[in-house]
């Protein structure tokens, strides 16, 4: 017994010397130390077996071997610790002079940047935001807005029809009549978004943004609306930005304006902005016409109002300078990215 003590000292000193990691450390003290059937505590339960006279001493050898075992194993335990840890150091080291990852940063669309400007505006204003359909039928798309079959006014617009009752909206101005035939007046709304056109050139895309506006009250007048567009513009362009009427005609505002403003970029000397006029055309509205009021239901003695819409590609285009509508849509990265707000 006794040199079965001092082979397993040895075997455990030589063991230990090549153990390199936890795992292996603790494999070894399963081996030796832990439980009842590793090395050790087996060799106390041989005990029983030894010379009576022989097991005090035997038994003193063993705790002894016990002892020394915990004593080296958890010295190495702490030494290992150690080393694993430099090591994990080393290993997640940042090296804080490396040059970093190159952050690609997104932008919003200038459309998306002039829209969102627009909307902030007109929403201090009381304008509430609508959202209306894309796909619109001949009696929103036309008839309501009193542009009947026969029209002259439908051949401006070039159509793309899906059949004989359905379109691409050429325009936000059929959400004039979902307005009316849903929300009860008085009422504020803008109703921004896409529409469709067979139109393409350096100032026309086949797809392009509008955004329209429509309150609806008793007694509004064009003043209401000369009014409110000379507050947006101040906020849009700058402070001393002026507007001006000219009359126009449109088959559902009665009368009909065209409204420019003074050009924001010589202020009203002439420049190449405004094509030498001092003066640049931005929106057309007017006084909804009597006959659409009627037909989305209302009395038009009793109810009134303006009208108005204009393209928000056709205003980021003035605000960023952007000679060609198509940089809005070729998805060129590198030309958007200049015209961050
Ligand atoms: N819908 C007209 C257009 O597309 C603009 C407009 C809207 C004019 C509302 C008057 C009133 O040109």
């Amino acid at each position: 017994m006794e040199k079965k003590i001092a082979e397993l000292k040895k075997n455990i000193e030589d063991e230990l010397n090549d153990i390199k990691s936890g795992v292996a450390l603790y494999e070894l003290k399963t081996k030796y130390l832990l439980g009842k059937t590793s090395e050790i505590p087996a060799l106390m339960k041989e005990l029983g077996k030894a010379d009576k006279d022989e097991r005090p001493r035997l038994g003193q050898l063993i705790n002894g071997l016990k002892d020394w075992a915990s004593e080296v194993i958890s010295k190495r335990e702490a030494e290992i610790a150690k080393l694993e840890r430099a090591e994990r150091y080393k290993r997640e080291a940042i090296d804080i002079t490396m040059p970093s990852k190159k952050h690609e940063e997104g932008s919003l669309h200038p459309v998306t940047v002039v829209k969102n400007q627009l909307v902030e505006i007109f929403s201090g204003m009381g304008f509430k935001v609508l959202e209306t359909r894309e796909i619109e039928d001949d009696f929103h798309n036309f008839t309501a807005l009193n542009t009947p079959k026969e029209h002259p006014a439908r051949d401006k617009q070039d159509t793309f029809y899906i059949n004989d009752e359905f379109m691409l909206r050429t325009h936000t101005s059929p959400g004039q009549i979902h307005a009316m035939t849903s929300i009860k007046p008085p009422f504020k709304v803008i109703i921004p978004g896409r529409v469709y056109r067979a139109d393409d050139d350096a100032t026309h895309s086949p797809m392009f943004h509008q955004m329209e506006g429509l309150a609806i009250d008793k007694n509004i007048s064009l003043c209401d609306l000369q009014g409110m567009l000379d507050v947006l513009v101040k906020k849009m362009f700058s402070a001393d930005v002026k507007t001006r009427f000219r009359p126009s005609f449109f088959p559902f505002t009665e009368p009909s304006v065209e409204v420019d403003v003074s050009c924001f970029e010589c202020g009203g000397k002439g420049c190449k902005l405004c094509k030498g006029t001092g003066w640049i055309e931005i929106l057309g509205g007017g006084i909804v016409n009597r006959k659409v009021i009627e037909n989305c239901g209302l009395n038009p003695d009793e109810y009134t109002g303006f009208a108005f819409g204009f393209g928000l590609d056709r205003i980021a285009m003035l605000k960023f300078g952007i000679n060609n509508i198509h940089i809005l849509y070729d998805g060129d990265l590198n030309a958007l990215k200049q015209f961050k707000d």
